[in-house]
């Protein structure tokens, strides 16, 4: 660990305890000092729950590949374009932050911390910056028409829209997605196919308990409506210059990811293996089956492995969670892996890969956590 880092480490265990603190005093003094940022919020605001500042404490934590961080942030400061974010609202953020934690850590807070947090506030601030001035030629976000929404279960849609200007994107990245039923909340949804020419795009969510843009996006949206999306991100992305056979690894709605990876695959692919492996609880949440069936019956090179942790009777299934399945049909010591899913899921897969000594750089993967 870098010294920076363990500054900021140490730093920060002054406030963990009392995080909810510091977030109520962070957006009083942003929105005091600054009411003009309070239209970018959510309209409904549970300080608790909102992104912004655990957004901000977890990036700036997280700085130990600065090659990746860097294209990260460049990355995030074009998807900040979304919310109108202008160069000089990134101090004004910056302020409240550090007044934020100077007050709510007493008396152990010192010149040293305070210094750590500005400067790396400042480099992530400036990448940021560059990141949104280098986009200008796009647009802050794209409109997007609804085209066909599907329910493949009870809290699964498949939907597809079409944006009203060209988006390009690669394989296995995401973007944030704006719904009229929660308006100025966004989300973020991995696009599950490759670039069609007609533009449209695909997306497979899954409604999360009390998630209030899950649930939207499966429960209420409709043919015609009309979406935000925000800039594409993500470096899930194929290695083409690889000729490494490939493994799959997608926990539920994981799927959407992996399958524009293997959309991109059918495009050129004639050498390399494919091996998927979906993981679920029970075979009620395994849909676009006979897709895949139907792909893996065109190509040799491609297969499917379904695993159900949760549903003993499922014939055609491998039993136990996806990531113990992985493990027991390797060993994988060739392969280029690709991870998706829940954090549990995609974590306890980056253990038993790492037990199997899988080098990380062989390893994409994004998990569907959130900040
Ligand atoms: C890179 C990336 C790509 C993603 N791609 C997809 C995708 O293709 N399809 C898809 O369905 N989702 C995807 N997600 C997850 C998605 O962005 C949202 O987090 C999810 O839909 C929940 O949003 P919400 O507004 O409904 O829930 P919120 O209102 O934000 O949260 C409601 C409650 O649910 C909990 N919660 C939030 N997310 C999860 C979760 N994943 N599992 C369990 N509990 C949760 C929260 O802690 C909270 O208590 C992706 C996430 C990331 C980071
Ligand atoms: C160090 C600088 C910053 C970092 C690392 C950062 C990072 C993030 C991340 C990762 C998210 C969640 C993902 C998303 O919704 O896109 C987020 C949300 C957000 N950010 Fe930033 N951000 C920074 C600065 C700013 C600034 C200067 C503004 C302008 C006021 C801003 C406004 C917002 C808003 C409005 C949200 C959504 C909050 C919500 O939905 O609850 N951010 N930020």
């Amino acid at each position: 660990m870098t010294n920076l880092s363990h500054i900021l480490k140490e730093s920060w265990t002054l406030v963990e305890e009392h995080q909810d603190r510091v977030a109520s005093y962070f957006y009083a003094r942003m929105f005091l000092n600054n009411p003009q940022l309070r239209d970018m919020f959510p309209v409904q605001m549970d300080v608790q729950r909102n992104r912004l500042l655990g957004a901000i404490v977890s990036t700036v934590q997280d700085f130990e590949d600065p090659e990746r961080f860097h294209e990260y942030l460049r990355a995030l400061g074009r998807d900040h374009r979304k919310f109108h974010v202008e160069p000089e609202h990134y101090g004004q953020v910056k302020a409240a932050l550090l007044e934020a934690l100077r007050v709510n850590a007493g008396e152990r807070w010192n010149v040293t911390y305070e210094q750590a947090w500005s400067d790396i506030y400042d480099v992530i601030a400036d990448a940021m910056i560059a990141g949104a001035r280098d986009d200008q030629h796009n647009p802050p976000y794209w409109h997007a028409e609804v085209l066909t929404h599907e329910r493949r279960g009870p809290d699964i849609a498949v939907f597809t829209c079409r944006p009203l200007q060209p988006l390009t994107f690669r394989p296995g990245q995401y973007v944030s997605i704006e719904c009229r039923y929660q308006p100025r909340l966004w989300r973020t949804y991995s696009m599950a196919n490759a670039p069609r020419a007609d533009g449209t795009l695909e997306f497979h969510v899954k409604a999360i308990g009390a998630g209030w843009v899950s649930s939207a996006l499966v429960r209420r949206l409709k043919v015609g409506d009309m979406l935000r999306l925000a800039a594409p991100m993500g470096s899930m992305t194929l290695d083409r210059r690889s000729t490494r056979d490939i493994v799959c690894v997608a926990g539920g709605t994981g799927l959407a990811p992996v399958k524009a990876l293997i959309d991109e695959l059918t495009r050129y692919n004639r050498t390399r293996w494919v091996h998927l492996f979906r993981g679920v609880r029970n075979r009620n949440e395994i849909y676009d089956r006979e897709y895949l069936d139907r792909l893996a019956a065109r190509y040799p090179w491609f297969n499917v492995v379904r695993a159900v942790s949760d549903d003993p009777g499922c014939t055609g299934c491998e039993q136990g969670n996806v990531s113990e399945v992985v493990r027991r049909f390797g060993p994988w010591h060739e392969h280029d892996f690709y991870v998706s899913g829940s954090a549990p899921m995609v974590n306890a897969t980056l253990r038993n890969l790492a037990e199997m000594q899988i080098p990380s750089t062989r390893i994409r993967y994004d998990a569907f956590t959130e900040f």
